[in-house]
Parts: structure tokens; C-alpha cells; sequence
């Protein structure tokens, strides 16, 4: 009987110390689970600092093979065009070409009701080749240009036929897009693929300011 009750009491024992056992492994993990918790507030700063030496040499070096295959390059004057081109950039994961005036336009040289104004004067001269201010651009690595320009007189602004004259669209299929009160891209398509004389030139549309990224995408794959 005596050796029946210390079995017993022996059986107890180590039921009680595999229970207290059972107890501390959940302690032991919520120990290690705090640190690792806390962990990313103390590796973010660690894992920001790589992050400029490895992003850096991407965009110094924007090697044909590296970059977007699409480019949307725009000419703006007073910023309407600028924010449609970012919205398709953002749209179509393309790098982004500000086409700048070497004399930038003032307010008098776009205005429009003034008959002897800049703008005016040049949109009256079809041999107009207002100079481009920015950087020029390799546009070896890009299959597809997005051009972007505000309507002034019913078509394209002359800095963009000085664009077109410039770089060679071979390999390339041009889709123009523009901005304006309310006239149509008219003729302004056809203008430049003549001055080009390279690239596949699409169909361009014209937006309001305020066209959703939405409404961009389904233009795009319209396009397809
Ligand atoms: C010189 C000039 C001529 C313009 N001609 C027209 C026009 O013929 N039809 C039209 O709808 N809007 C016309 N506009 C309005 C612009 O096309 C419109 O404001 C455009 O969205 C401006 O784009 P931006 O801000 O990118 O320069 C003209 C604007 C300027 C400055």
C-alpha cells in the first residue's frame, strides 16, 4: 500500500513540475518576442542608411537598360500639362522630361489677347523654333514617349516642333496628350510626326487639368 501512495505521490510531483514547466515556455517566448518587437524602431535608422548608397548609383547612372522604357516628356507653362504628365507617369511607371524654354515665357509672352505677344508672334510663324532650356535627353532605352503640351492657337506650342526636330523617334511610338481651355489636340499630332520625321506616331487626345489617374489608365490600355 506504502509503495502504491509513493508512486502516487511521485506521479504528482512531476505532473505539477511538467505544469510549471508548460508555464515558463510561454514567458520565455513574450521575453523573446519583446526585443524582436522593438526591433524595427531600432533597425529602421539601420535599415534607411543603405538605402541612399544603394538608390544613388541607379539614378546617376541611368544606363539604357536600367531606366523606364517609357518617357513622358511635357511642356508646360503654367503647370495644367505638368500635372497630367506626372499622373501618367505615375500611371505607366514612366521617368518623367520637363521640356523648359531657354527664355522663359513671362505672363505678357502668353497672352493671348495681345496680338503682338510672344506666344502669339511665334504661333503666327510656323518656322518659330523657340530654343529648349533643359538638359538634353538620350532616348535610347525608350520604346514609347508620352508628349505632353498646352493648345495655344488651336495647336501645338513651337517649342515642342523644335523638340520633335531634335532627337530621332526611330523605334519609337509617340502618343501626344495636351491641355487646354476646351479646344481639341487638332492638327497637332500630324504637325509634328511631319516635322519629326521618325517614330510611330498615335492618336493624341486632350484632357482637363483635373483627369483622374483612373481615367488615364483606361485611355492607356485603350491605346493597346
Ligand atoms: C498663348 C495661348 C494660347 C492659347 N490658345 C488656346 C486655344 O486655342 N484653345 C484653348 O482651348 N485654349 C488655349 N489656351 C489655353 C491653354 O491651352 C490652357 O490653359 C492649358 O491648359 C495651359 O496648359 P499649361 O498650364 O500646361 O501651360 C491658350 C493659352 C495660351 C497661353
Amino acid at each position: 500500500m506504502k509503495k502504491i501512495i509513493s508512486i502516487l505521490m511521485t506521479a504528482l510531483l512531476m505532473t505539477s513540475l511538467a505544469a510549471c514547466g508548460n508555464n515558463s515556455q510561454p514567458a520565455a517566448a513574450k521575453e523573446e518576442a519583446k526585443p524582436a518587437a522593438e526591433a524595427p524602431a531600432t533597425e529602421a535608422p539601420a535599415a534607411e542608411a543603405p538605402a541612399p548608397e544603394t538608390a544613388a548609383p541607379a539614378n546617376e547612372a541611368p544606363a539604357p537598360a536600367g531606366h523606364s522604357d517609357v518617357l513622358v516628356a511635357y511642356f508646360s507653362a503654367t503647370g495644367t500639362t505638368k500635372g497630367v504628365a506626372e499622373k501618367i507617369a505615375a500611371v505607366t511607371g514612366g521617368d518623367l522630361y520637363e521640356i523648359l524654354a531657354a527664355e522663359p515665357y513671362t505672363e505678357d509672352d502668353l497672352n493671348y489677347n495681345d496680338r503682338s505677344s510672344r506666344s502669339t508672334t511665334e504661333q503666327n510663324d510656323k518656322n518659330a523654333r523657340p530654343g529648349i532650356g533643359s538638359e538634353d535627353i538620350s532616348l535610347e532605352g525608350y520604346t514609347t514617349v508620352y508628349l505632353g503640351f498646352p493648345i495655344w492657337w488651336g495647336e501645338e506650342p513651337r517649342i515642342l516642333d523644335t523638340f520633335v526636330e531634335k532627337y530621332s523617334f526611330d523605334g519609337i511610338t509617340i502618343i501626344p496628350f495636351c491641355t487646354s481651355g476646351g479646344s481639341g489636340i487638332g492638327r497637332s499630332g500630324p504637325n509634328m510626326e511631319a516635322l519629326a520625321g521618325s517614330g510611330t506616331w498615335l492618336e493624341g487626345s486632350r484632357f482637363s487639368g483635373n483627369v483622374s489617374e483612373a481615367d488615364l489608365q483606361s485611355w492607356i490600355e485603350g491605346l493597346k
